[in-house]
C-alpha cells in the first residue's frame, strides 16, 4: 500500500519557518552561563554574545552592522545594552556573556543613544522609501521604526555621500554607494562566508566607503559573484537587479539548486509564477545560506524564449519538425520503439537517464527500460563522470558514495584535493574548505594545475604536487609506499578494520622499491622530496580528509586510482569518524542520486547487482515483469551497436550526449545511425538535432522531487511554476510506458519515492514526510538509521572488512609523443556549467562567453602563438580550432581547455580511450599538436552549417533546401 503524501494536506515543516537572525554566530562550547536579560533567566554556550543570548529569549536588540552568519564587528553601536556593574553601554554583539551578568536592553538612556544613531545614519541617506526597491525589506527602515525616530534634525545641507555614482557593472546586482551605511556586513560576508575578500572599506571616519578590489568595478574586481555581500546589505546599496525591476517577492518555496552536486537549498521568491529572485536558504544543510553566481542569478534560463514548450515529430533528421499534442507525440515514438525491437529484437534499443533530472524520473527511466523496453540497456552520464567512484569504493569500502558530510572538512586537520578544483566545480563548498584552511588546516593539492584553492587569502604553506596528466596512480602508489616504509601506518584501525590476507598483499606490493618517489619521480615529474612531505603530512594528521574529482576519474586507470584513494585512507585510519573520509565531488547535482536509482546497466536501484537472482525476485514481484539477468549497453557500446547497425533506437532524457561524450564524431555517427532517437529536453540540445521526437522538458523550477548531492544528502525539490510545456518529467515517462503497453501510474512523486525506498534498502526510511520533517537525510536511511547516516562506515563496512586492491600503473596510451607532443587536460569554469545549454542562456556569458586553449608561455614561444592567435588543436581523433590563451596556471606541454560552447568542439579531440573496468573516458589525458591556423577547422564549419538547418528546420523550414544543404553538410 502506497503511503501517498499530499503536499496540501501536509503542513508546513519546521525548516519553512521564517528565517530568524540571531546576531552573531553560534558558539559550540560545552560549557555553559547563565546570565539575565530584562530579568529574564537564560543558559548559553560559553562565548555567545549577549544580543544573540537575547534574541534566543525572544528579546529583540536592534542591530544593523551584526548578522548570524558573520563575527560581530561591533561599528553601528545600535545594540547597546546596560549591564549591572559596568560602566557605559557596551555593544550587545561584542560583549560576551558572563555569569550572573544582568542584562537591560531597554531604558530611555538606551532608546535616546539609538535615535542619535539612527538619526545620524539616516541624515546621510536618501530619504525615497517609498520608491526605493528595498522597501517592506530594508533593516535600515525596519530599525528606524524600531527605535521610534521620526524625525531628522541635520538635514542634508553639510557633506554627505547622496551623489556617490552607482556601479551596475555586475549583471545581476547593482552597488548604489549613496544608500551606504558603511556597516562592513559585505566585506565580512566576502571574507567570511565567501572566502574572497574582494571588497575593502576604503578611507576613514566620514570618507570611509566600500570599493571592490582596487576601487575598481565589481566586474573588474577579483569578485566571483556569489550575491553573499547582496545579501548581507541590509540597505539597498547592494541589490538584485531583478528586484529593483520587479519589485519585492510576494511569496516562497525551499527547493534546491539544480546545477552542481554540492546541492544548496534555495528560497525561489516568487511573484506570482515568476521567480524574482533565488535567495540561498540558511536552513540548507549542505549550503547552510551560502551560494555561488549559478544557482544564487542564473535561473533566468528556465523562461528563456528558446524553451521547448510543445512536444515535436519527423520522420528523419532532414525534414522540419512538425508540431504535435502530447498524445499523438507518445504514441508516434512508442509505435517506433515498437516496431524497431519486432524488426531487430528487444535488445536493439536503450535509454539514458540524466543526472540533472530528480531521482523519481530516474527510477522511472531506468524502469521503463527494464520492465517496458524488457532488456538492461539504460545508462547514464555518471559513465562519463564517476563510474570509476563507484567501482572502486564499492570494491574497497563497500559503498558507492562520499564517506562524510560537507561540515566534516570543519574538522579536518589535513585537506588533501586531488583532480578537483572546487573554487569553480564546487563553489559553496570550497567556500567552507577556505574557511577552514584560514583556521589553519594544512592543503596538498595533487593537480597538474596550479588551481586557486591553492591562493587561498590568509592561507599559507600549501603543498602543490604538479604531476603530469595520467600519472595518478603513480602518485598515489608513491604516497602509500612513503607511509608503509616509514612505518606511518595505522596499525591498530588496519588490524581491527581491514581484511588480513588482502593488507597483506597489499603491502608487499606498495612497500616494492618501484613505488618509492625516487623511482617514481621520472613518471610524475614531482620531485621526490615533495611527495615524501605530502605522505608524511596526511599520515600524521590527527584527522586527513581526502576531495578528488574528475581528475582522478576520467582517466584509463580511473578505477585504479580511486581504489589507491580508498587503500591510502584505510592505511592511515582515516575513515569513520568526522574530519577524514574519502570523498568524491559529484559534478552535476543528481549524479549521486541517477547512480543510486539503478541508471547503470549491471545495478538495479541501491547497487543491486542484476545478476542477483534475489534482488530481480523482489523487483519483479513489485513491476509484474521479468527482469533479463544480463548486464545492458553501456553508453560507448549503444555507440559501437548502433554503428554496427545492431542498436536502433534511444530515448534521451535531459542529457546531451552529443556535446559531452568523447570523440564527437562516433558519436554523431552513431545518432545518425538510429531509426528512433526521442529526445526529452528543455532547449533543442545538440542531441537532439539529430532526433525524430522531441519531447519538451520541465526545469527544476517545474517539477516535485528529490536530488542527492555529493554528500549523499537527499533534498526536496519542490515545484514553484506550472511546467512550461504542461508535464513535469516523469509523467512523460509514465505517459510512455503506458503507450508501450507497461501500466505505470503515480499521482505525485512522492508515490514513486514510496515504491523505491520499498526497493531500495538503503532507502527504506525515506518519504517525502520524513524530508519535510527533516530538511534533508542522508543515505542510508533505514531502521538502523532512521534519519539517515551523516559519517559511514563507523563500526564497519557494508562489505564487513575494508578490502586493500592492489593498483599497479599502467601508463596511458595517450601519453605524448613526438607527433602528439603536448597533453590536453579539460574541465570547467565557475561560471558556466557543462555543456553550457542553461548557463548560456542567462548573464553568465559576460564572464566567459567561448572556451579557450590555455598553453604554457615556453610552448607558446615555441610555436610562435600569441594571446588570442587562433589555434589548431589536433588529436589522434580530429581537430578542432580555439583562441589560445597563454597562461602559466599549467606546467609545460600541458595544455586546457573547458567545454561549455558546442562550436568548440572540445570533444572532437578526445578520444575513445577509457577506465579499464568502466568504460569512464580519458578527457583528462589527450595526446595533441597545437599550431597556429586561420580558419575554423572542417569539423567547426560543418557543425555551424547543420546547426543552422537544424535551427531552420525547427522552425518549419523548408524541407528540400534544407535536405540538400544537409547532405552537403555531413558528407
Ligand atoms: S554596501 Fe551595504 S553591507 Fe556594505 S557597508 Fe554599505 S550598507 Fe553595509
Ligand atoms: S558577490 Fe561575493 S565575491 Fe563578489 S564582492 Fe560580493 S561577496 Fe565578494
Ligand atoms: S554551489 Fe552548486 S548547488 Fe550551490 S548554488 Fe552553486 S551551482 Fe548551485
Ligand atoms: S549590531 Fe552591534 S554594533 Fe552594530
Amino acid at each position: 500500500m502506497l503511503n501517498y503524501y499530499d503536499p496540501k494536506q501536509t503542513p508546513a515543516p519546521q525548516h519553512f519557518l521564517p528565517e530568524r537572525d540571531y546576531g552573531t554566530p553560534a558558539r559550540l562550547s560545552e560549557t555553559l552561563v547563565s546570565l539575565e536579560i530584562d530579568g529574564v533567566a537564560i543558559t548559553v554556550p560559553e562565548g555567545t554574545s549577549v544580543l544573540r543570548a537575547a534574541a534566543l529569549a525572544d528579546i529583540n536588540i536592534p542591530k544593523l552592522c551584526a548578522s548570524d552568519n558573520l563575527e560581530a564587528f561591533g561599528s553601528c553601536r545600535l545594540c547597546a545594552v546596560q549591564i549591572e556593574g559596568r560602566r557605559g553601554l557596551p555593544a550587545s554583539c561584542t560583549t560576551p556573556v558572563a555569569a550572573g551578568m544582568k542584562v537591560t536592553t531597554q531604558n530611555e538612556r538606551l532608546a535616546k543613544l539609538r535615535r542619535n544613531v539612527m538619526e545620524l545614519y539616516i541624515s546621510d541617506h536618501p530619504l525615497d522609501c517609498l520608491t526605493c526597491p528595498a522597501n517592506g525589506d530594508c533593516e535600515l527602515q525596519d530599525m528606524a521604526g524600531a527605535v521610534g525616530l521620526r524625525e531628522v534634525r541635520y538635514g542634508f545641507d553639510g557633506e554627505n555621500h547622496l551623489d556617490a555614482e552607482t556601479d551596475d557593472s555586475n549583471p545581476y546586482f547593482s552597488f548604489d554607494p549613496s544608500k551606504c551605511i558603511v556597516c562592513s556586513r559585505c566585506v565580512r560576508a566576502c571574507e567570511e562566508v565567501q572566502g574572497t575578500f574582494a571588497l575593502t572599506i576604503e578611507g576613514r571616519g566620514f570618507e570611509s566607503k566600500v570599493a571592490a578590489g582596487q576601487s575598481e568595478a565589481f566586474m573588474d574586481s577579483e569578485c566571483v559573484s556569489c550575491g553573499a555581500c547582496v545579501q548581507a546589505c541590509p540597505t539597498s546599496t547592494l541589490m538584485e537587479k531583478s528586484v529593483i525591476e520587479q519589485g519585492q517577492p510576494e511569496h516562497s518555496v525551499v527547493t534546491t539548486c539544480a546545477y552542481c552536486g554540492v546541492g544548496c537549498s534555495f528560497k525561489a521568491e516568487m511573484q506570482g509564477d515568476r521567480v524574482v529572485r533565488m535567495v540561498p536558504y540558511k536552513g540548507g544543510d549542505a549550503n547552510h545560506g551560502h551560494s555561488c553566481v549559478k544557482g544564487r542569478f542564473a535561473f533566468g534560463y528556465a523562461t528563456h524564449p528558446d524553451r521547448l514548450k510543445t512536444p515535436m515529430i519527423r520522420e528523419s533528421i532532414d525534414q522540419p519538425w512538425r508540431e504535435v499534442g502530447w498524445e499523438e507525440a507518445i504514441a508516434f515514438a512508442a509505435q517506433r520503439l515498437k516496431a524497431i525491437q519486432a524488426k531487430y529484437g528487444r535488445e536493439s534499443i536503450g535509454g539514458i537517464t540524466s543526472s540533472r533530472c530528480t531521482n523519481e524520473e530516474t527510477y522511472l527511466v531506468q524502469k521503463l527500460v527494464r520492465a517496458a523496453f524488457r532488456n538492461n540497456n539504460t545508462d547514464t552520464c555518471a559513465r562519463v563522470c564517476h563510474s570509476p567512484t563507484g567501482y572502486g569504493l564499492k570494491t574497497t569500502l563497500g559503498e558507492s558514495a562520499g564517506t562524510q558530510t560537507f561540515d566534516s572538512v570543519m574538522q579536518a586537520d589535513v585537506i588533501v584535493v586531488i583532480g578537483a578544483n572546487p573554487t569553480d566545480a564546487h563553489p559553496v563548498f570550497a567556500s567552507q574548505m577556505r574557511r577552514r584552511l584560514r583556521q589553519g588546516a594544512e592543503l596538498i593539492v595533487v593537480d597538474p594545475r596550479r588551481i586557486d584553492l591553492l591562493k587561498t587569502p590568509h592561507h599559507r604553506g600549501a603543498q602543490h604536487l604538479a604531476l603530469r596528466p595520467g600519472t595518478n596512480v603513480a602518485m598515489i602508489n608513491a604516497l602509500a609506499h612513503v607511509v608503509m616504509s616509514e612505518g606511518l601506518e595505522d596499525r591498530e584501525f588496519i588490524a581491527k578494520r581491514c581484511d588480513a590476507a588482502g593488507y597483506q598483499a597489499w603491502r608487499e606490493f606498495i612497500l616494492d622499491p618501484r613505488h618509492a618517489p625516487e623511482n617514481v619521480e621520472a613518471i610524475t615529474g614531482v620531485p621526490a622530496e615533495q611527495v615524501r612531505r605530502a605522505a608524511r603530512t596526511y599520515a600524521q594528521a590527527p584527522n586527513g580528509a581526502i576531495y578528488y574529482g574528475l581528475g582522478v576519474t576520467e582517466h584509463s586507470q580511473g578505477s585504479s586510482m580511486v581504489m589507491g584513494i580508498a587503500n591510502l585512507a584505510m592505511a592511515t585510519g582515516n575513515i569513520g569518524r568526522e574530519g577524514v573520509g574519502v570523498n568524491p565531488l559529484r559534478g552535476q547535482n543528481n549524479v549521486q542520486g541517477s547512480c543510486d536509482m539503478g541508471s547503470f546497466p549491471h545495478e538495479l536501484p541501491g547497487y543491486q547487482h542484476v545478476g542477483d537472482p534475489a534482488v530481480r525476485e523482489r523487483f519483479e514481484a513489485a513491476w509484474g515483469v521479468p527482469i533479463d539477468d544480463e548486464p545492458g549497453l553501456r553508453i560507448p557500446n549503444m555507440f559501437d551497436a548502433a554503428v554496427a547497425g545492431e542498436f536502433k533506437a534511444l530515448y534521451v532524457q535531459g542529457e546531451d550526449i552529443a556535446q559531452s561524450d568523447p570523440n564527437t564524431q562516433h558519436v554523431e555517427q552513431a545518432l545518425r545511425s538510429l531509426e528512433c532517437l526521442i529526445v526529452q529536453d528543455i532547449f533543442l540540445n545538440e542531441t537532439a538535432k539529430f532526433a525524430h521526437v522531441l519531447l519538451p522538458g520541465s526545469s527544476f523550477l517545474e517539477k516535485d522531487g528529490t536530488f542527492t548531492n555529493a554528500e549523499r544528502r537527499i533534498n526536496r525539490v519542490r515545484k514553484v511554476m506550472p511546467p512550461l510545456a504542461g508535464k513535469q518529467d516523469w509523467e512523460v515517462t509514465v505517459d510512455l510506458a503506458n503507450a508501450l503497453g507497461y501500466p505505470m501510474h503515480y499521482d505525485h512523486p512522492s508515490q514513486i519515492m514510496d515504491e523505491i525506498a520499498g526497493l531500495t534498502p538503503s532507502f527504506t526510511g525515506v518519504s517525502y514526510a520524513r524530508l519535510d520533517a527533516l530538511g534533508s537525510i542522508q543515505w542510508p536511511c533505514n531502521e538502523a538509521h532512521p534519519e539517515g547516516t551523516p559519517t559511514m562506515h563507523i563500526e564497519d563496512f557494508p562489505i564487513g572488512l575494508g578490502q586493500f586492491a592492489i593498483t599497479d600503473y599502467v601508463a596511458s596510451d595517450e601519453l605524448s609523443n613526438r607527433r602528439f607532443p603536448l597533453l590536453l587536460t579539460t574541465g570547467r569554469i565557475l561560471s558556466q556549467y557543462n555543456v553550457g545549454a542553461q548557463t548560456r542562456r542567462t548573464h553568465n556569458q559576460a564572464w566567459h562567453d567561448e572556451d579557450v586553449l590555455e598553453l604554457h608561455p615556453a610552448d607558446a614561444e615555441l610555436r610562435g602563438v600569441r594571446d588570442g592567435d587562433w589555434v589548431g588543436i589536433t588529436s589522434r581523433a580530429g581537430q578542432t580550432v580555439l583562441r589560445a590563451r597563454i597562461s602559466d596556471r599549467m606546467p609545460p606541454g600541458v595544455v586546457y581547455t573547458t567545454f561549455h560552447h558546442p562550436g568548440s568542439g572540445a570533444n572532437v579531440i578526445t578520444t575513445d580511450s577509457s577506465d579499464w573496468a568502466t568504460n569512464c573516458p580519458e578527457y583528462k589525458v589527450t595526446a595533441v599538436q597545437v599550431e597556429k591556423v586561420s580558419q575554423p577547422s572542417a569539423w567547426q564549419q560543418q557543425f555551424q552549417t547543420f546547426d543552422r538547418l537544424q535551427l531552420e528546420l525547427l522552425r518549419g523550414g523548408n524541407k528540400d533546401e534544407a535536405g540538400q544543404a544537409l547532405s552537403g553538410a555531413r558528407e
